[in-house]
């Protein structure tokens, strides 16, 4: 299930004392975000080729070199990114190994998580040892997971290679893995010591999974940030060509406003919950398609139209408001067609784990940028949300 290789760092650890890593990067062009909880603080560090300059910024968040640094990856970002992330650990004096854990949602679970740390310990890793995560939400999760157990914790880095993750996953702390009752059933919230986003990563992000990350990011917009909203609305070809300071632009908002609503309510016991506007509908068209028609992102971009169509069903959001942020989803879109039925929706909701005593809670929005959360919403008002969902997928937003 799990490989592991061995690379021992040679000669470079002496050129990196003078020379900041042997790398022509400078932190100017590195954007910072501070994430302050009560409990700790990390640093956000965004900039184009920054993952050429990993092993220095780890050296830097951990106070020292590691005794061993584990770097949890799959093959597919081992193939691709592994040879630049290496060179900066080498450059930086790091003794590490590469663990690769299979692709897939699919392998984000116990056994998963067990494999991953026997290959730990079989490479000797101690509690001075960090685990860096280089990859997607699902290598976050799972290294992340393991991280937080291991010896009763050890220190994990966030290298973020997919939008999804960079905008959102590899921030906030949450880690975990998946059960056959249900997703996300187990974690732990371990913060991570650094999180590294290098948007020079996602040039090799197949198209679909690069479409969905986007979601996340007009989520932002809608709850927290007019701007990126407005940004998204008017630079949609920079946006879908991955132009360089468009990517930059949208993953800054995005952990802007993650970071500052994690650090105000760091284990979602308020505030943090409108960070799963479009999700109430969302999940349920995931859970209701067994987690394959939809990607996350994409299931989340419905689910945004469904939350602004019960918004306006309930009075909360304006006509003009829901109409807004259908037409800039559809702008993105593609998104695969719905075809749960709106019964089936509503009992997946009641079913969910967020739903508490047969409640469930919706975020709705007031205007872009402002939302509240809705306890009582009714049935009916979700089903003919769902209903329009599936009204708009037989048209223009449905690939197939
Ligand atoms: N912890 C959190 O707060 C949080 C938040 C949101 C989502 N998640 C979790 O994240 C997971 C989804 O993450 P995801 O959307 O990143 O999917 P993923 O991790 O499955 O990655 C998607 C695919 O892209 C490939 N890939 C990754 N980076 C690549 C690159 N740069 N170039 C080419 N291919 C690349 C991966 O190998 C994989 O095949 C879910 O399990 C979800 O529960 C966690
Ligand atoms: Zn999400």
């Amino acid at each position: 299930m799990v490989e592991g290789r061995c690379y021992h760092a040679g000669f470079c650890a002496s050129i990196v004392a003078g020379s900041g890593g042997g790398c022509a990067i400078s932190l100017n062009l590195v954007k910072k975000i501070k994430v302050k909880l009560k409990s700790t603080a990390y640093d956000v560090l965004i900039g184009s080729e920054s993952l050429r300059i990993a092993g220095r910024e780890i050296v830097r968040a951990l106070g020292g070199v590691p005794s061993l640094c584990l770097v949890v990856t799959t093959a597919r970002v081992h193939k691709h990114w592994g040879s630049v992330l290496e060179q900066s650990l080498r450059a930086a004096g790091f003794r590490f190994v590469v663990i690769e854990i299979k692709d897939g949602e699919s392998h984000k679970n116990f056994a998963g998580v067990e494999s991953l740390m026997r290959n730990f310990a079989k490479h000797g890793a101690d509690r001075g040892s960090v685990v860096v995560a280089l990859g997607g939400g699902v290598v976050g999760d799972v290294a992340g997971f393991a991280a937080s157990i291991y010896m009763r914790g050890i220190p994990v880095v966030q290298i973020p290679t997919t939008l999804l993750a960079q905008v959102d996953a590899s921030v906030g702390g949450k880690t975990g893995v998946n059960l056959a009752a249900g997703k996300n059933l187990v974690g732990t919230f371990h913060q991570p010591r650094l999180v590294l986003i290098d948007p020079q990563v996602l040039s090799t992000l197949p198209d679909r999974e690069y479409r969905a990350g986007l979601f996340e990011v007009i989520k932002c917009g809608i709850i927290r940030d007019t701007k990126i909203f407005g940004f998204m609305e008017d630079h949609h070809e920079q946006v879908l060509n991955r132009d360089p300071k468009a990517l930059i632009r949208m993953i800054t908002s995005a952990v802007k406003v993650k970071a500052d609503i994690v650090a105000k309510d760091e284990r979602e016991g308020g505030l943090r919950r409108i960070l799963n506007f479009g999700h109430t509908v969302g999940h349920a068209l995931e859970a209701d398609s067994v987690y394959k028609r939809f990607l996350h992102g994409e299931a989340v971009g419905w689910g945004m139209v469904a939350a602004a169509e019960i918004g306006v069903l309930t009075g909360v959001t304006p006509q003009k408001t829901a109409q807004q942020i259908s037409a800039l989803i559809q702008i993105y879109g593609p998104l695969p067609q719905v075809k749960s039925t709106a019964q089936d929706i509503v009992r997946l909701i009641q079913s969910d784990k967020k739903t508490r005593n047969g409640v469930p809670h919706f975020v709705l929005v007031t205007k872009i940028g402002r939302t509240l959360i809705a306890n009582g919403v009714p049935n009916v008002a979700v089903k003919k949300a769902v209903e329009r969902l599936r009204h708009l997928s037989s048209e223009r937003l449905a690939v197939r």
